[in-house]
């Protein structure tokens, strides 16, 4: 059974998604990482936004992977743990122009079909219940006030050691939004039969109790 999670940048989708994967003993798949990986490779490979053919190329032959390491899902490319390369300010700045290209897309969302075609899985993104599993028995779509996504990603970063100025965040997330929304290709958008769940005043372990007890309506 796949699980579908999609929602805004910084709502918290990934950690719910973690949690009830954990919790449920499901896998998980940070979609959004793996087009952070494919921003990583047009950056070390010194590439711009308008050289599809190399970075198509580079993409071609990188290998996008998680693994599991003390309980953290980690993701490598190539063989490396990019974990915090990939939530850098400079990927942070490019992920959602890389993520607007139909080349990019049809690539990843190849590859996440590919890796949850086997048992059960939970993928957090953007289009999961739109596009990529739109038969999806369960479908979420996250949402939370921006000040509370602001403050959310400027923790995260603070506990990854980066220091970053929340006004840089805030515009950062409102440009990442707009992209994401009004892209051509697989817009961010609720499907139609996904539950609305917007945690701005929840706690974690409110929202992975909301969610379980979906979970159980749709398992039963
Ligand atoms: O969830 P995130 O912030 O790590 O996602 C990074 C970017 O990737 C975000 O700007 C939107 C894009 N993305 C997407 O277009 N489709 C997905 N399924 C997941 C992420």
């Amino acid at each position: 059974m796949i699980i579908a999670i999609d929602g805004f940048s910084a709502c918290g989708k990934s950690t719910l998604a973690k949690n009830l994967a954990s919790k449920i003993g499901y896998g998980y798949i940070d979609t959004g990482a793996m087009y952070r990986c494919c921003t990583l490779i047009m950056i070390s490979n010194g590439l711009s936004i308008f050289q599809e053919l190399e970075l198509k190329k580079q993409i071609l032959q990188s290998k996008i992977d998680f693994k599991s390491i003390n309980g953290e899902n980690v993701t490598f490319l190539n063989n490396k743990n990019v974990e915090k390369e990939i939530r850098s300010v400079e990927v942070n700045r490019w992920v959602s122009e890389i993520a607007a290209l139909s080349m990019v897309r049809k690539l990843m969302v190849e590859k996440q079909r590919e890796m949850a075609k086997e048992g059960n899985y939970i993928l957090d993104g953007r289009d999961i219940g739109t596009v990529v599993f739109p038969d999806a028995p369960l479908k979420l779509f996250v949402t939370a006030s921006h000040e509370i996504r602001v403050e959310r990603r400027w923790n995260e970063l603070q506990q990854k050691g980066m220091e970053v100025d929340k006004t840089e965040i805030a515009k950062n997330l409102k440009k990442r939004d707009f992209i994401d929304s009004n892209r051509e290709d697989s817009p961010l958008r609720q499907a139609d039969d996904a539950i609305l769940l917007d945690n701005s005043e929840m706690t974690r372990e409110e929202q992975l109790d909301w969610v379980t007890e979906r979970f159980k309506k749709v398992n039963a």
